[in-house]
């Protein structure tokens, strides 16, 4: 964090300086900014789509590859209105909605600090009764109109491994306790996104639905709770940054004996980073009623037949990048300079490796791409060739690169490199033909 601020306490300034940090640096972009902004949609650069890919990567390598009881999905995001009756989103997934008749300002009933004055202009006693507005988009599929022909982008990437609960214990010979993960894009139509991608209409998910046989439901719920906190501490958030907040019982949905929320000290304070919830049978027994398909498991052995219960680990992985530079982003002053880096967890940075040859001359050039080709066929690598050594250092500081490889003019003589570490800038000389196993030592 930077000296002003304290690890736990909000701090403000930071806000402006990540947003900024992500212009500058190619992180995200506002969405068609030459036509002036579409609200809340933004667009990730080249080096925010590589940073962004490792989130969801990281989370997948933990949730799936590492585990032999989860296997992964790929729904569909459009989807017919059956799907969101047997959830409950068509009725219940809405948020009051008031307009204030003075300046026309729409704003969250249940957000507001003050329920009678509003925010924009400052009158107060000028809203409209609230309505519920409801979050979710409604398209149309194929070219005709009508009832038959609605459809709906998700608000969640769970109904999806509900809806899939047989074809995958009939195709990947799981059985409870066992879980269905899936990384994508949903869509809700928010009233008052906002914080730059905290809140926005379209966000990624990273959501696992966990089946379990129902006596086992609150001892998986706790383990969950666990290992989704520390999944954010593996990854470098210091603990001070985090916690994992029970609901209260009036929070909790009337299906949920129990939501947990691990949330982040955001500069505003803090927020929700994941929900894990312990739903109960509820969303296998609605999709069964709805459908009139069987959303049962067979256990032989005992020759019992039940509905699972499920526990869903729920994070968004476009509001956890943003958590994690928040927590990455420092600066010191170095040399009488201050020395902006992002101190991003290797795995999560968006490059692991630099190469820069100390001077763009063609005998340094040849030599350099031949490192960065050996490089880049195991590791997400940046190649830089223009402006001062020091700047291009501080270029890849900023962006969290953790290694800087230089090739020098000493280089063309002892066939060796120079690699510089991020965090404390010490460098070591390597000959090139060891430079994959040091690195693999620190980056797996
Ligand atoms: N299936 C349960 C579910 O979707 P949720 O708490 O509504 O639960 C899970 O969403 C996570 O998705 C949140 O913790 C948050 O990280 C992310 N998320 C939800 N709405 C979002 C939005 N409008 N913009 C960005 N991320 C969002």
């Amino acid at each position: 964090m930077s000296d002003d601020s304290t690890p736990g306490t909000a701090d403000p300034a930071l806000f402006d300086k990540v947003v900024n940090l992500c212009k500058r640096r190619g992180f995200v972009f506002p969405s068609a900014e030459i036509y002036g902004g579409f609200k809340s949609a933004y667009d990730y650069g080249p080096v925010g789509v590589l940073m962004l890919r490792n989130v969801k990567d990281a989370w997948w390598r933990s949730m799936v590859q590492l585990r032999h009881d989860v296997v992964g999905l790929d729904a569909s995001i459009l989807s017919p209105p059956q799907v969101w009756e047997a959830s409950g989103h068509l009725q219940n997934f809405s948020d009051p909605l008031v307009d204030c008749k003075n300046c026309g300002a729409r704003h969250r009933q249940d957000n507001l600090d003050n329920p009678d004055q509003c925010p924009t202009c400052g009158m107060s006693g000028q809203f409209t009764d609230p309505r519920q507005f409801n979050l979710m988009f409604k398209t149309q599929a194929g070219p005709v109109d009508g009832a038959g022909a609605n459809a709906y982008l998700r608000p969640e990437t769970a109904q999806g491994m509900f809806i899939n609960f047989a074809n995958v214990v009939n195709t990947s010979r799981k059985k409870p306790p066992f879980g269905i993960a899936q990384i994508g894009k949903s869509f809700r139509n928010e009233i008052t996104p906002g914080n730059f991608v905290f809140r926005t209409r379209e966000f990624e998910q990273m959501e696992m639905e966990f089946f379990v046989p129902p006596a086992e439901a609150q001892e998986w719920y706790e383990y969950w709770c666990n290992e989704r906190l520390q999944w954010y501490i593996d990854h470098g958030i210091d603990p001070s940054l985090l916690m994992l907040r029970p609901h209260d019982a009036d929070e909790l949905s009337h299906y949920s004996s129990g939501t947990s929320d691990v949330e982040f000290m955001f500069p505003w304070g803090w927020g929700e980073l994941e929900g894990i919830a312990n739903r109960g049978d509820y969303d296998l027994k609605q999709h069964a009623e709805h459908s009139g398909s069987k959303l049962e498991y067979y256990d032989q052995a005992a020759n019992e037949r039940y509905v699972p219960h499920v526990i869903e680990p729920a994070a968004g992985a476009t509001r956890t990048m943003m958590a994690f530079l928040m927590a990455a982003y420092d600066e010191e002053v170095v040399n009488d300079e201050t020395r902006l880096v992002l101190r991003l967890h290797h795995r999560i940075a968006p490059y692991k490796v630099a190469v820069l040859p100390l001077s763009k001359k063609d005998e340094l050039r040849g030599p350099a791409m031949e490192v960065f080709s050996m490089i880049s066929q195991r590791y997400q690598a940046d190649y830089d060739e223009t402006q001062a050594i020091g700047k291009r250092y501080r270029r890849q500081d900023e962006i969290g690169t953790p290694f800087c490889v230089t090739y020098d003019f000493d280089s063309l003589e002892d066939n060796a490199v120079t690699i510089r570490e991020r965090d404390s800038m010490e460098q070591v000389r390597l000959p090139i033909g060891d430079v994959m196993g040091w690195l693999a030592e620190r980056l797996g």
